[in-house]
């Protein structure tokens, strides 16, 4: 892997911006910063977790910029209300303008929340996302989802609004926890099960040395994700259509998570691996797609060590009308239409928005029941 930064840009007209990867990004920031801070001021919003290893990193190639932090405690409930206000209160206490520069320095939470924060705070200030965990380096610190979550479901508070930068060091995956890094390979598999069969392919020769650190492996991973999502979100920043491909699994996933309670009991990864499984499955039986696809998929989710079932997580509180209560809260809602993201194959993803009810309460109870 060359040592050097590699750069894509997600064409959004006036909106148009780099994703930097590569190794050691932290410690060169400065050089790009230079392009981006001309004197504001910098709030720095970091993952409590980074303290340990990679703040100093961060910072130390900050240093003669004018910075400031903020720790956020890690974990899925930092992506609430009480979060959000206790954040907009710091900021505003450091003094705010509209020349403040928020970083998000951390995984999908801190980049979600502080893009958020960022999208509302004097009615736009400008924002950068120094993504740290696999998940946010693929997926989420790309494409402007801002959101937190509420209690009666996922993201349903946000906005869409761009970052100015997305700088993605790989080395902080290195001390990244397995499940963490596992939990963000469901969402580069999830780039291959859309539409791109050669990389779901790619994915089943490469899936566990990149998962075991190989750093090119990871590289390639990053940039190809990165370079599917800002092509997808160049042509729908918005969601009207095609980008609501990249929610493949996360109808059912959104509805596992908001049963499970926000939290380390099942990461947002974990959620969307699971739901991508249900969201085949649910294929097959549609006779949308083959039972060899839906066993190659079990099988490459089950050999790398992500959870396929919802056996581990689910209690006895489950029932499938909550469920599909929970489904119907989704963004993806029409109506009283449930929209999915289903497959004719791998690699052949659609949005279906006439999903039959009966089947769907047939799957749900048993899954529950395995
Ligand atoms: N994570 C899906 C999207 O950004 O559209």
């Amino acid at each position: 892997m060359k040592n050097s930064y590699e750069n894509h840009e997600v064409f959004l007209g006036e909106k148009n911006y780099k994703i930097f990867f590569g190794q050691n990004i932290l410690e060169n920031c400065n050089s790009v910063f230079k392009n981006y801070v001309f004197g504001e001021k910098i709030i720095v919003v970091y993952d409590s977790s980074l303290e340990k290893n990679h703040l100093s990193r961060l910072m130390t190639s900050l240093d003669g910029f004018n910075t400031n932090l903020i720790k956020v405690k890690s974990g899925e409930k930092s992506k609430s209300f009480y979060s959000l206000n206790i954040l907009l209160n710091q900021i505003l206490s450091l003094g705010v303008t509209r020349n403040t520069i928020l970083v998000a320095f951390g995984g999908g939470v801190i980049g979600d929340l502080v893009g958020f924060a960022a999208s509302i705070l004097l009615r736009g200030v400008k924002y950068i996302q120094i993504p740290s965990t696999l998940l946010a380096q693929v997926d989420s610190s790309v494409g402007g989802k801002t959101a937190i979550d509420t209690p009666q479901g996922k993201n349903l508070v946000g906005a869409f609004y761009q970052p100015r930068l997305v700088l993605a060091d790989l080395t902080t995956l290195d001390t990244l926890p397995l499940r963490q890094i596992l939990a963000g390979y469901a969402e580069v598999i999830k780039y291959g099960l859309i539409n791109n069969p050669d990389f779901f392919e790619w994915c089943e020769t490469n899936g566990s040395d990149l998962i075991n650190g190989d750093l090119g492996l990871r590289a390639h991973a990053v940039e190809k994700s990165c370079f599917i999502k800002a092509q997808v979100v160049a042509r729908d920043e918005r969601e009207a259509g095609l980008r609501a491909l990249l929610n493949l699994g996360h109808t059912f996933g959104h509805a596992f998570e908001v049963e499970v309670g926000f939290g380390k009991k099942l990461l947002h990864g974990e959620a969307v691996a699971m739901g991508t499984i249900a969201a085949f499955e649910f294929s097959q039986r549609l006779g949308l797609c083959s039972g060899q696809d839906v066993v190659r998929i079990r099988e490459h989710f089950r050999a790398v060590g992500l959870p396929i079932d919802i056996s581990s997580v689910v209690t006895k509180k489950w029932t499938t009308d909550k469920l599909i209560h929970h489904m119907g809260k989704d963004k993806k809602t029409e109506g009283d239409n449930l929209t999915f993201i289903l497959a004719r194959g791998i690699g052949q993803a659609y949005i279906e928005t006439d999903v039959p009810a009966e089947a769907l309460r047939v799957l749900l109870s048993d899954l529950l029941l395995t």
